[in-house]
């Protein structure tokens, strides 16, 4: 049996889940793609902590890039977060040829357009399914299953943290700073909560859907943008008395030729499937032109649930490394001679 190596960056909570499943999927994983997955080599400027995994030591480094130059390896996976570091990890990966899977939003929506350029100059793959509403497999959905559909519109919850503390205070009276520190202790909230709860994290998603959806290049700093700092309980419970929930929504819809993209707390109807989607739990609503609107909810963030996507996309890259087939059909929207020229509407 063929076997696909892996080099992880990054043994944070995604990046100790995707080791975990690895190896405790091990079996299941082999049997269902026909090949091994095998761990190479993990990264991490923390070697000693104990994680529970039965990888050995001396696949372990502090050295990023020794993971990502050793030939040997197939795959990288990029979770150490952030944009500077990572982005250098990107390009040096991509520039040895390694395909590259990535929970990164922030990454992919601020230097996106650029990266896979230089991936698809170099016929790599870069797969980011974990990078948007955890183990929802909206990445997907968007590329493959509405391939044939125009998008009208997508609205979703895309911050398990955001939604965690709005949850909290609603239902349990909870006050924002212990709900946020629950929901840090969950391993839900990024390294630094600002781009949670402000509200960017949900932008960096909305931006990579918009993209997706829409063909365009990706744009995030067109987004309007809106976190829950503001919300108050006195507000959450007014929503209440006249039947409405406040969930933080994400927004793009084709308006009069261009792209809406908001992001900002909403009164959500307590009949409307939003309003029931509680906790870490994420929701994404796409209209296609064939479908009408789809529904998809699941965990948004937590270790686990990411790991899965994460997991998925390796997966999908191997099947193609097995087969031989090279690199997988590109992300169209990515494709610069195919961007056609929508652009997101001015918000005031
Ligand atoms: N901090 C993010 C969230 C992690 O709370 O949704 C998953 O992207």
């Amino acid at each position: 049996m063929k076997t696909i190596k892996i080099g992880i960056l990054g043994l944070g909570t995604v990046g100790t889940g995707v080791a975990r499943m690895l190896e405790e999927e091990k079996d299941l994983i082999s049997s269902r793609l026909g090949a091994e997955l095998e761990i190479a080599k993990i990264a991490d400027l923390d070697i000693e902590t104990d994680r529970g995994l039965t990888v050995s030591r001396d696949r372990l480094t502090t050295d990023a890039f020794s993971v990502i130059d050793d030939p040997d390896i197939d795959i990288i996976v990029e979770l150490i977060g952030g944009e500077t570091f990572a982005k250098e990890c990107f390009e040096r990966a991509i520039a040895k040829g390694k395909h590259i899977v990535t929970a990164n939003k922030a990454l992919i929506a601020s230097h996106g357009n650029e990266l896979f350029q230089l991936a698809a100059e170099q016929g790599v793959d870069i797969a980011f399914e974990a990078s948007v509403a955890g183990c929802i497999p909206i990445i997907k959905t968007m590329r493959e299953t509405l391939a044939g559909n125009t998008i009208h519109s997508l609205a979703g919850i895309m911050n398990g943290t955001c939604n965690y503390i709005l949850t909290k205070i609603t239902c349990e009276g909870a006050s924002f700073e212990d709900a946020l520190a629950q929901a840090q202790e969950n391993g839900f909230a990024e390294a630094d909560p600002t781009l949670d709860i402000e509200g960017y994290d949900t932008a960096h998603k909305l931006a990579i859907l918009n993209s997706l959806a829409y063909g365009m290049k990706i744009n995030l700093d067109d987004i309007y943008v809106e976190g829950i700092t503001k919300v108050t309980r006195e507000d959450i419970q007014f929503a209440e008395e006249f039947g409405y929930r406040i969930k933080l929504l994400a927004i793009g819809k084709r308006t009069n030729g261009a792209i809406e993209a908001r992001v900002h707390p909403t009164m959500i109807p307590m009949d409307n499937l939003f309003a029931s989607v509680n906790h870490s739990v994420n929701a994404v609503d796409v209209c296609g032109s064939a479908t009408g609107d789809m529904f998809l909810v699941g965990k948004g963030a937590g270790m686990m649930p990411t790991a899965s996507a994460i997991v998925s996309d390796l997966v999908d890259i191997s099947r193609n490394l097995i087969s031989g087939s090279g690199q997988r059909v590109p992300y169209l929207s990515f494709r610069s001679d195919r961007m056609n020229d929508l652009s997101i509407l001015p918000m005031d």
